[in-house]
């Protein structure tokens, strides 16, 4: 029985809270929050719990292996580095940290402690991503082409980090996670229209090796709430929308060939395929339960699926973007560093 400490209870905590209490291999001991008021919440869901304004009541306690984080991003790396040094286990909610060299060093720190860290990016324990990455897998949709990512809708604007730090942590995480790579260089423009200085909306195209492009759009101030990906492939493309409860992925056996021809003119010719559509059943486990079963999985000896490593690759990524939105949209080639290769 794995001892848990939760910090942070404002929106996502509780869920985290809730699925980890609802695991047979796992107790949560404590929950730490700032406000008397959502520790009292927490407290009338579940009496037994543990609860306290002063984090550091979870961290020296020596009787907790592994501490969750769910507060604001600009917290988690003084969390996380104060959580392993104590000896914890830690399990971070996304994105990692807000800047790339804190990430590099909680990612080292945990390796050499020999400490899971793994990062909260949820998509990737969901059926219909691990649906879409053996679809690309297995070959059925041929060569990817490309990928286009929309999600957007109105609100809820942040004022610690804009709406890439925000969104598009998500979109880079699964599509590093089904295309098996990571982005050679970005893209990115993006606009401060309601807040200053902090993008509201980003228009992103990310480069992958094999000539993949994938673009992205984030946006806080959208009249409808978009959460679509269309895949391309030489074969098949997909759609995949996340808010259809019952047909979230639509295999799509439509393409176009190239007709082999012998004319003098050597014209050019296309054909056109419309062929079937199929909607795959999934699995409808809740993902963040899937999530935090692997995260107790992981401390006894399994590899994270979106470990420290995949959660750096995916700060990188959003550096890059931040770094060409502010010159206007220029491509930024992406640095791994040693550790990542
Ligand atoms: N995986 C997902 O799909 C998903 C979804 C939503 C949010 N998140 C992530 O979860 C994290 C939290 O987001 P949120 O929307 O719940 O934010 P929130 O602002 O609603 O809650 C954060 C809570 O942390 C508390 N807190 C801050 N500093 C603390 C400290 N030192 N000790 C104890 N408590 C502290 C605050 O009082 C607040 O209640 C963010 O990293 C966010 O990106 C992930």
């Amino acid at each position: 029985m794995l001892k848990i400490g939760v910090i942070g209870c404002g929106y996502w905590g509780p869920n985290l809270i809730r699925n980890f209490i609802n695991l047979k291999d796992a107790q949560v001991k404590t929950a730490s929050d700032l406000s008397e008021n959502r520790l009292k919440h927490m407290n009338r869901l579940y009496p037994s719990l543990a609860v306290t304004v002063d984090y550091k009541d979870i961290i020296n306690d020596p009787e907790i292996d592994a501490v969750v984080i769910a507060t604001p991003v600009s917290t988690h790396y003084e969390l996380a580095v104060e959580a392993i040094k104590a000896g914890k286990h830690v399990f971070c909610e996304k994105p990692l940290t807000s800047k790339v060299d804190e990430g590099i060093k909680l990612v080292s720190l945990a390796d050499k402690a020999g400490k899971t860290l793994m990062v909260g990016h949820t998509f990737v324990y969901t059926a219909a991503v691990n649906k879409v990455r053996d679809l690309i897998k297995s070959g059925e949709l041929g060569d990817v082409y490309y990928i286009s990512t929309s999600r957007v809708n109105l609100g809820l604007f942040q004022d610690d980090i804009n709406v890439v730090w925000d969104l598009a942590p998500h979109d880079v995480s699964i599509m590093n996670y089904i295309l098996e790579s990571r982005p050679v260089s970005v893209s990115a423009v993006g606009y401060s229209y309601i807040q200053p200085k902090i993008q509201d909306v980003a228009f992103v195209t990310l480069r992958y090796p094999g000539s993949i492009l994938a673009n992205l759009q984030v946006s806080w101030l959208n009249p409808n709430k978009i959460r679509a990906t269309t895949v391309v492939g030489s074969r098949k493309m997909l759609v995949y929308d996340d808010i259809s409860s019952l047909e979230k992925i639509r295999i799509y056996d439509k393409g176009v060939d190239v007709i082999p021809h012998y004319d003098t003119f050597g014209e050019f010719q296309l054909s056109y395929r419309y062929g079937d559509i199929s909607i795959p059943k999934l699995d409808d486990a809740e993902p963040l339960k899937i999530e935090c079963q692997h995260f107790l999985d992981c401390i006894n000896g399994k590899t994270p699926r979106s470990g420290g490593k995949h959660g750096l690759e995916v700060l990188l990524a959003l550096d890059a973007i931040d770094r060409s939105m502010a010159a206007n949209g220029a491509e930024i080639k992406i640095e791994y560093p040693e550790s990542l290769a």
